[in-house]
This record gives C-alpha cells, sequence and structure tokens, in this order.
C-alpha cells in the first residue's frame, strides 16, 4: 500500500487547476445506460472510483475508454442487469446503475453497499423512490433487487431524517426519465452534482425542471439520445486547495472553478481569517495572519458540506481559540480526529460535533487514513506540521484527488509518494 511522505511547514504559492466533479462524474457515467447510444463526457477526473465505475459498466457489457479526462462511452447492444458485490463493495456510489438498468431493462440485481468507514449508509430512500415509480422492490441476499416493466410518474417526498439524499434523489431522477406522466420529487436534494446529472439527462432530451430547488419535475418522455457533455468542477476539491492554501500560511490561485458552489466554504474561511479574493476565472486564497476560531455545522448544499468537515477541522486545530464543529449529515464521520490528535492537535469528538481547542503548532507524525476527506485532512495537517508526516493506506486519497501528491508539489509543497 503506497503512503505518502510530508515534510511539513512549507508555504504553498502558486496556481491550481481543479478537475471535473467526481461525485458528478460517477452517476452521469450510470446515466449512459439509459439509452442505447453514444456519449462523449468532457472533463472527467481520473480517479481510482472512475475507474470502478468503468469496471461496473465494462461489466455490464458497456463498452467505455477513458483519455486525457475524456470518456467515450458506447451504450448500444444489450446490457446486464446485475451488478455483483465485488465492485460494489470497492465503492458505495456503484449503486448509480440500479435506476438506470430499472429503467431501461424493466429489471436490476444490484448488490447492497453495507456501511462504510464514515458510518452507516441506508439505502431506504433509493428504495422508496423506486417504489413510488411502481417498482417492485427487496432484499434478496444482500442484492437489492428491482422490477417494474411499466414505471408510473409519481409525487415523491424523498427527505430522511437527516435532511434531503443526493444519492437517491439521483437514482430516482435517473428511474424516472421514462416513467409514464409526471414525476415529482419533494425534498429533492440541490447540491450541485444533482443539477449536473439533470442538465446531462437533459442534453440527452430528458424533460427535467426543478433541478438545484428542493421540487424536481421530470416529465415522461420514450427516447434519450447520446451526447457529449461536459462535468462541473469539483468544489470539494477546491475547497481542499484552498485550505491548504489557509493553513500553509501560502498564496495560491485557484482556476477553473464554479465560485458560487463555494459560497459556504469560502464564507467560512473568511471568518477564520483567510482572505479569498476574486480573479479572473477563479480565486486567490491568502492567509498570513492568525487562524480565527469558528462554528460550523454541516448540512446539505446550500449549507456547510460533510466532505468538507475533516479538512476544516485540520487548519482550526491552529486557530487561536476554542471552535466547535457540528457534523450533522453523516454521524461519527470523525475518524481523522484521533489521528490529528497524534500530530498534537487538541481535539474532542462527543456525539455528533468536535470540540477543538487551537495549539501554536502540529508535530509531525506516523498517520492513518481510514476514508477519503479524512485522509485529505491529514495531508493538510502534515503540510502544516513541523517536520515529518507518514501518512498511510493512501488509496482512499486516490479515490477522490487526482495525482494530488504532484499538484501539491508544484505549489512548493514536500510531499512524496512512497510505493509499498
Ligand atoms: C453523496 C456524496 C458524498 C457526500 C454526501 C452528502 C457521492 C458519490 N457521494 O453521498 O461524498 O458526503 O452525498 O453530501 O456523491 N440517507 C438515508 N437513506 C438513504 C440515503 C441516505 O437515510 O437511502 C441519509 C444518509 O445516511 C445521510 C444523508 O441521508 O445521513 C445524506 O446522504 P446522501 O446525500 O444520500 O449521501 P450519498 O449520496 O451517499
Amino acid at each position: 500500500m503506497d503512503k505518502f511522505i510530508i515534510e511539513g511547514g512549507k508555504s504553498l504559492h502558486g496556481d491550481v487547476y481543479i478537475n471535473g466533479a467526481k461525485n458528478s462524474a460517477l452517476p452521469i457515467l450510470a446515466a449512459t445506460l439509459l439509452t442505447e447510444n453514444e456519449f462523449t463526457i468532457n472533463n472527467v477526473p481520473m480517479l481510482r472510483d472512475i475507474y470502478t465505475m468503468k469496471d461496473v459498466l465494462e461489466t455490464l457489457g458497456v463498452s467505455i475508454s477513458i483519455e486525457n479526462n475524456i470518456a467515450y462511452i458506447d451504450t448500444r447492444g444489450a446490457v446486464g442487469y446485475e451488478a455483483p458485490y465485488e465492485l460494489i463493495k470497492r465503492m458505495r456510489a456503484s449503486y448509480y446503475v440500479l435506476g438506470p438498468l430499472l429503467s431501461r431493462l424493466g429489471k436490476a440485481r444490484v448488490s447492497l453497499p453495507g456501511g462504510c468507514a464514515i458510518g452507516p449508509r441506508p439505502v431506504d430512500l433509493h428504495i422508496k423512490g423506486l417504489e413510488a415509480l411502481g417498482a417492485d422492490v427487496s432484499i434478496v441476499h444482500g442484492y437489492i433487487e428491482a422490477y417494474g416493466d411499466n414505471l408510473r410518474g409519481s409525487h415523491i417526498l424523498l427527505e430522511g431524517a437527516n435532511g434531503p439524499s443526493v444519492g437517491a434523489t439521483i437514482n430516482t431522477m435517473m428511474a424516472s426519465v421514462y416513467a409514464d406522466g409526471v414525476t415529482v420529487i419533494e425534498g429533492a436534494a440541490m447540491e450541485p452534482e444533482v443539477v449536473d446529472v439533470a442538465n446531462f439527462l437533459n442534453c440527452c432530451k430528458a424533460d427535467i425542471s426543478g433541478q438545484g430547488t428542493r421540487r424536481i419535475e421530470i416529465r415522461g418522455i420514450k427516447e434519450l439520445s447520446g451526447c457529449e457533455y461536459s462535468i462541473i468542477p469539483d468544489r470539494i476539491e477546491a475547497g481542499t486547495f484552498a485550505v491548504a492554501a489557509a493553513i500553509t500560511r501560502g498564496d495560491v490561485r485557484i482556476f477553473s472553478i464554479e465560485e458560487n458552489h463555494l459560497d459556504a466554504v469560502f464564507s467560512k474561511l473568511r471568518e477564520a481569517g483567510v482572505e479569498i479574493t476574486k480573479e479572473e476565472k477563479g480565486v486567490r486564497v491568502r492567509m498570513d495572519g492568525d487562524i480565527m476560531p469558528i462554528d460550523i455545522e454541516t448540512a446539505s448544499y446550500p449549507g456547510f458540506p460533510t466532505d468538507m468537515q475533516a479538512q476544516i477541522t485540520s487548519l482550526l486545530s491552529l486557530s487561536k481559540g476554542v471552535s466547535v464543529v457540528r457534523e450533522a449529515v453523516f454521524e461519527g464521520r470523525f475518524m481523522h480526529v484521533p489521528e490529528l490528535v497524534r500530530m498534537g492537535a487538541n481535539l474532542r469528538a462527543e456525539s455528533d460535533y468536535v470540540i477543538i481547542k487551537g495549539v501554536p503548532y502540529l508535530s509531525g507524525a506516523p498517520v492513518m487514513s481510514s476514508d477519503l476527506r479524512g485522509s485529505a485532512a491529514l495531508v493538510l495537517a502534515g503540510l502544516a506540521a513541523q517536520g515529518t508526516t507518514d501518512v498511510s493506506r493512501i488509496y482512499h486519497i486516490d479515490r477522490g484527488y487526482e495525482t494530488i501528491e504532484e499538484r501539491l508539489q508544484s505549489l512548493g509543497g514536500e510531499i512524496w509518494r512512497l510505493k509499498e
């Protein structure tokens, strides 16, 4: 297993370009299963999770190649209806094939993803969405089996106890493009990635409106076309680089972003004393004073993203006071906390929040990644720490950040990959 060796304490300076959004690209690749056509998808990040989705699609019979961030996909011909455990266990988001397969074939059998390091990950809302369209859904031998030849438009309230679900909104939206009549999803997730999938489907001649609001309306159509489409920039990657600039007291320009997708993140960083100014096609992130303590609560979009919670916790570990970070989307998503403590951070996780007492410095230590964003937080802490940090199990970070070490090196970060 590869690891990162980081020599901390170097300020980051320079320009960085943000890649396409992983969380848009995954469902958009899966959505191509809806029809027998050819697609060109631009700005696809070259990531481990994307290659897992490629494997899933190939197992189902799709022809797909990805070169230079462009995916060429051919879904003509027969496709299978079963996504096996061996693939799904590598990446939960493989369940995005459920809606498209059900819609195209009238049946789908997709392994249940199970839990993951960030806590229990139920799929009840995905099932609720499909059942509301008239599908017969059951869980048999660890698989979700869904049958339904004639899906019908329906009025669906998809919100769960922890708020809207990105995955269930997208799966239901994909499943309903051919459903008879009109489908209305109330309590829909408003994340930019949901909007991106809807826009992709509309580019293929679907009839979806209301994306980006709590109420999405899908009018059933008879046939989708192929299309060429470009994925939006990854707001979490951009936010992570912004924290990298701030935590190293650096000066970094971040390009190829949708600034408005980062409103909540930039607003909290500014509150913590980070200077963020507009540039043509990007922003400049500078930090030279004290990091101020702030309180944060994660929420669905447009709130502060749970996928930035771990990274901002690293930053606040070095603030001049006490901060409280509440995780309201995924209970117990705090695996990075004990690792940061090993680096000298003064953190205490209690139920759904972390109390952070800022310390003047972190010190390098061997630490272990256990999930994607938590490992990003450890890399950020390592970049700021005194001495050497050794981050193991970095396959987690490779799931979501393309060539992260090379891009940090180009900004002056001293980080190397050690192949083991
Ligand atoms: C997606 C993102 C993930 C991000 C999360 C929240 C992808 C591939 N992953 O995950 O990076 O952290 O959105 O922004 O896009 N829930 C239920 N029942 C369900 C589904 C979800 O109760 O059937 C709950 C979850 O446990 C969680 C909340 O709803 O508490 C939000 O989860 P959801 O938006 O579905 O996350 P994902 O789509 O899995």
